[in-house]
């Protein structure tokens, strides 16, 4: 294996490779974004691998320690994955799928300021309070700004040990003579390898970084969450190739002024994708909200309007109502306009064209805005209804009933298809006091509770049932 150094070309955004510079990434198709690296990667793992023998990192090595160089029969490996630290901070071990696994490397991405840090400190915190040992390292704020953040927490973040350091050796050598639960780095941007070239924050580094740690995580047992800083194109900043890396991915998700967030897991080894933890950012620190769909429906009935309509979306494994907001104006000039927030466009538009030809609700002479209410998203065809349903009501200028709930997906003929799990869906519309939802035909239950269920064929006849 050839261990020399090279100079390569590396893009900033996908991290592939290129045998030269150009103007543009032919892999991802940004501009802009190639650099010059040198890659001693191969050289430093070894190098990184024989200082962490050294200093009594990999010791230990059996049949359950990974990347031992030896195989083992399956059976005798120890089932450790199903093993989980629950931090006691709900809505952060509910987005994990329970808790923490051992040994894991988490990456927490997000916008500057969205309350990266604020959480994890807030975790390692809930931890000491447990009597779980963490490590807090920063290498992004200085000790004062650290502590006026555990000021505000509360008394067990004052209780969290902190390091300041940005030698990704010294972070595991402290790491593990301290063997904490949990060792948190905010973030991954600032810290460096000596064995590489190259300022802290560039792929080579980011992801020499995270590798050195994920190795050092699986050899000792020790977690690890990586804050990882989200640049405008909504990547983590530096390589995608860190979430290759990474047994999870967190992405904390809200507008910064709104006060709440949502973390959401979109990779997740050892549990499910897109569960979501919620919470609302406080003086006190962020605050886990149990009912998310009280939360977005807040407000709702306050300034109820035409072009509203609610929906049941299930969100990894929970229910969470939501309402669709649909504005179907008068275009001032030539070619309409079409914004969609927290719908997918391409969706919003064969929608139009569906209420165009199957429900006669001509809108290519209007300007049409759909919008999730409280930053959440439809990303899944059951909140399809509800957009048709909340559009209609815009048009028309006729109030739906703000105690129906519109569940289904549209086909192109105009016909609601089935959606999986209308029963979690019901539910929940029943217990947030909904009194009758619109649902397809086929597999629909005659009804939940005090909640009546419509079943339905087509858009039209939902329009026809509830006068939009
Ligand atoms: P922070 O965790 O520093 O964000 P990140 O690490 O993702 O950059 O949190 C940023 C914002 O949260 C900041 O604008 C201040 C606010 N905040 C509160 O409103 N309450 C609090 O208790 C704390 C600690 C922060
Ligand atoms: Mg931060």
């Amino acid at each position: 294996m050839p261990t020399r150094a090279r100079t390569q070309y590396r893009c900033s955004e996908c991290g592939a490779d290129h045998a030269k510079w150009s103007g543009r990434c032919d892999v991802c198709g940004e501009w802009n974004t190639i650099a010059e690296e040198r890659d001693g990667s191969r050289t430093s793992r070894k190098r990184a691998g024989g200082g962490a023998g050294k200093s009594g990192r990999a010791s230990g090595a059996d049949a359950n320690t990974p990347f031992t160089g030896a195989p083992a029969r399956l059976a005798t490996v120890a089932d450790t994955a199903t093993e989980r630290i629950a931090t006691g901070l709900s809505e952060f071990d509910f987005a994990l799928g329970g808790g923490i696994v051992p040994g894991s490397l988490i990456l927490v991405g997000g916008e500057p300021g969205i309350g990266k840090s604020t959480v994890l400190l807030q975790v390692a915190a809930a931890l000491e309070a447990a009597g779980r040992p963490t490590l807090y390292v920063s290498g992004e704020e200085s000790p004062v700004q650290v502590k006026l953040r555990a000021d505000r927490i509360g008394s067990s973040a004052l209780d969290v040990p902190l390091l300041a350091e940005t030698d990704v050796a010294t972070i595991m050598d402290v790491a593990a003579a301290a063997r904490p639960a949990l060792l948190i780095v905010d973030s991954i941007q600032t810290v460096y390898s000596a064995d590489l070239e190259g300022a802290p924050g560039n792929v080579g580094q980011v992801r020499e970084c995270a590798a050195q740690l994920m190795r050092f995580a699986k050899e000792s047992g020790v977690a690890i969450a990586l804050i990882g800083h989200v640049t405008k194109g909504g990547g983590i900043a530096g390589p995608k190739t860190l979430e290759h890396i990474v047994d999870t991915v967190l992405y904390f998700e809200g507008d910064s002024t709104l006060e709440h967030r949502v973390l959401r897991a979109t990779k997740n080894r050892f549990g499910s994708v897109d569960e979501i933890g919620v919470f609302r950012m406080t003086a006190e620190g962020l605050e886990g909200v149990g009912n998310p769909s009280a939360l977005f429906l807040s407000d709702r009935n306050a300034a109820h309007a035409s072009g509203s309509a609610v929906t049941a979306l299930v969100e990894g494994s929970r229910p969470v109502l939501v309402e669709v907001q649909g504005l179907a104006a008068k275009s001032g000039y030539g070619t309409s306009q079409r914004v969609a927030t927290g719908v997918d466009g391409k969706r919003m538009a064969m929608l139009l064209a569906v209420l165009e030809r199957r429900a006669a609700l001509p809108t290519s002479a209007l300007d049409v805005f759909v919008n999730v209410v409280g930053g959440a998203r439809v990303h899944e065809p059951a909140g399809d209804l509800a957009i048709a349903a909340a559009l209609a009501s815009s048009v028309h200028d006729r109030i739906l009933d703000p105690r129906h709930v519109f569940i289904g997906e549209v086909g192109l003929g105009g016909e609601l298809r089935p959606v999986t799990q209308l029963e979690r869906r019901l539910a929940e519309a029943a217990r947030m006091g909904m009194t009758t939802a619109f649902v397809p035909e086929r597999g629909a239950p005659r009804g939940v509770g005090a909640l009546a269920v419509r079943p339905m064929k087509a858009i039209g006849d939902v329009f026809a049932a509830v006068g939009a």
